[in-house]
């Protein structure tokens, strides 16, 4: 990548929120200081980084070395790999270390079971932080999930995964290592650095608080399922920026399980998922508050902006700007129908809660895709003050999308038919303002379904305001 740290530097200081310890960022840029830290190197202890024997034992050696000399007033240490590729089974990382991956050097997860024993169930992971402090990676290398091995399939519309459920701790075809996770921990920043071929989940973030993500790239495979670039989980004050994700689920995706989620700020990122760009839920238990994405180019997937708010958390204060969003319709496999924004909650069964949304603006946003805009909030889970300003929204088909289909997925209602494709589909709705916004439709496609601009019943719509709202044919007739 090559960032000049300089300019990172500056970028991270004008962020909504500065989250790093200065102290973290000084002893990262000036890490030769003498006294100030400390290098490790795992050839010196044993690592061969030929690819083919196991280097767990030392590089976990390496890191405890590290640790030992961390207390909480120290600098952090680091952990370097010279050019090689370590074959690694799990790894802790721990408080007051970072790992330093070399331009030219890989971490190669095992592809065995018995390469990742789980404390806990699903605590599978080639690299993972538990409760640590001041904690991360950088170094311009690669992490490597070896994500192939785990393909019993190979196929076009989606991949059929192999499982490790024997154990019982997990069901069905999710039974697989994620790649990198930090857990219960606080000062992490995780930096120029390639994350490839997770198994399943890349980069994991959960019950953290402060945590800067930047300049990484995210290259997972288009058509793995559960492939997700970016997972935020119960944590608070992360900061995502330049990023890079291609990949096949979803991309960056705040969920809620024990707790909430509270700030997270993602900026100045390219996507491209077979699934959902930015997506808030499917596990939405708690609540999730004070989320902005802006500058976000998001690259021919399978849905754009996206919340399945499912299990009775409630989502407020959330900001979307200045984005490029291209959507397309792949395989109805996958969650999605090509929806550029889609915004839903609805209890994922008879048992669960209906959480609400309020308080959503969209604001400068670019709009190519094959399917129109979906707002669908359920009776007690109303979908309140939601803005749209500065919007212009081509809806045409380049794929062989057949229309009509709604997709409440997961759960709810299934795949509904509508008969139509509209524009913008509302339900259960109240305080939608529309300011600005321009909707063009195809006009090599007036034989097809487009038929409805706006869809709604008055009886779950309620305070609905348009102001300079144009709907009409991408090219006049003649
Ligand atoms: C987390 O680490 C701190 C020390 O940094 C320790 O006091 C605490 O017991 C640890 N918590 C857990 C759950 O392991
Ligand atoms: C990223 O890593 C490369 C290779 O190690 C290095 O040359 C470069 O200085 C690093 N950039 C930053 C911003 O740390
Ligand atoms: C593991 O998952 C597969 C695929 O879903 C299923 O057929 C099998 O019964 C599961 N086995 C166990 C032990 O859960
Ligand atoms: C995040 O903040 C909320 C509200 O203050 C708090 O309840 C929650 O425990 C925090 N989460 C973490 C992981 O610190
Ligand atoms: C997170 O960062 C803020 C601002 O620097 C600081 O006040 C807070 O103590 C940090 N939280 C933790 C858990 O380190
Ligand atoms: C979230 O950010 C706001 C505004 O900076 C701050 O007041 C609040 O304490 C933060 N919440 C948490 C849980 O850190
Ligand atoms: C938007 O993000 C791109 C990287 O994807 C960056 O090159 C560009 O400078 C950013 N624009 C602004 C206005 O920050
Ligand atoms: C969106 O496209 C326009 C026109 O090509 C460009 O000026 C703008 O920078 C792009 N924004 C993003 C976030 O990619
Ligand atoms: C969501 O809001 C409703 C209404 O205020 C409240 O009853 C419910 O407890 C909230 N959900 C959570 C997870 O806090
Ligand atoms: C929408 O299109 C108009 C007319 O071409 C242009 O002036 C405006 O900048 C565009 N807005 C966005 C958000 O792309
Ligand atoms: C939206 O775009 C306009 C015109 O480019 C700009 O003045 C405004 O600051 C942008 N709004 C946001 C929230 O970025
Ligand atoms: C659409 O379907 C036709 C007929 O099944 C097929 O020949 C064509 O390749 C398909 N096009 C795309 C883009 O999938």
């Amino acid at each position: 990548m090559g960032f000049p740290l300089l300019l990172i530097r500056t970028i991270l200081l004008t962020l909504l929120f500065s989250l790093i310890q200065s102290r973290s960022y000084t002893s990262s840029a000036n890490i030769k200081l003498p006294g100030d830290s400390l290098i490790l190197s795992v050839a010196d202890f044993g690592a061969t980084g030929d690819g083919i024997n196991y280097d767990t034992s030392a590089i976990q050696s390496t890191i405890d070395a590290c640790n030992r000399h961390y207390t909480s007033s120290s600098s952090i240490c680091r952990v370097t790999f010279p050019s090689g590729t370590y074959l690694t089974a799990k790894l802790h990382l721990r408080s007051g270390v970072v790992l330093d991956v070399t331009e030219n050097a890989v971490i190669l997860g095992g592809p065995r079971m018995e390469d990742y024993p789980a404390e806990t169930s699903l605590d599978w992971y080639v690299v993972v932080a538990n409760n640590a402090t001041d904690v991360g990676i950088t170094g311009g290398g690669v992490i490597d999930g070896q994500g192939s091995k785990f393909v019993v399939r190979f196929d076009e519309k989606k991949n059929v995964m192999v499982s490790w459920n024997q154990t019982g701790a997990c069901l069905g075809d999710e039974c697989r290592p994620r790649l990198v996770g930090f857990v219960d921990s606080r000062s992490v920043e995780i930096w120029n650095i390639t994350l490839r071929e997770p198994a399943y989940w890349c980069l994991d973030i959960v019950r953290c608080e402060n945590t800067s993500v930047h300049d990484i790239s995210i290259l997972g495979d288009f058509n793995t399922p559960n492939n997700d670039g970016i997972d935020i989980e119960d944590s608070n004050n992360t900061v995502i920026t330049r990023c890079h994700i291609d990949t096949g689920d979803d991309a960056i995706c705040p969920k809620t399980y024990t707790g909430p989620l509270y700030n997270l700020t993602a900026t100045d990122c390219w996507i491209r998922t077979k699934s959902s760009a930015i997506k808030l839920g499917s596990a939405s238990w708690y609540d999730f508050k004070g989320l902005v994405f802006d500058n976000i180019t998001i690259f021919e997937s399978h849905r754009g902006l996206g919340m399945q708010i499912r299990d009775g958390g409630n989502v407020s204060d959330i900001t979307f700007s200045n984005m490029n969003i291209s959507t397309r319709y792949y395989d109805p496999s996958w969650w999605g129908r090509a929806e550029p924004i889609y915004i839903t909650s609805c209890p994922r069964d008879s048992s669960a809660k209906e959480g609400s949304i309020s308080n959503l603006l969209f604001v400068n946003i670019t709009i190519n895709s094959e399917n129109g805009v979906f707002l669908s909030g359920s009776p007690n889970g109303l979908l309140s003050n939601i803005n749209f300003k500065n919007m212009n929204i081509t809806l045409r088909r380049w794929s062989n999308y057949s229309a009509g289909l709604v997709d409440y997925r997961p759960g709810c209602q299934g795949l509904v038919n509508h008969s139509a494709t509209s524009g913008i589909i509302m339900e259960h709705v109240n305080g939608f303002r529309v300011e600005n916004v321009d909707l063009k439709w195809s006009d090599d496609d007036l034989n097809s379904a487009w038929n409805v601009p706006l869809e709604f019943r008055p009886s779950t719509v309620n305070n609905v305001s348009f102001l300079g709202f144009n709907s009409g044919l991408l090219h006049e007739l003649v």
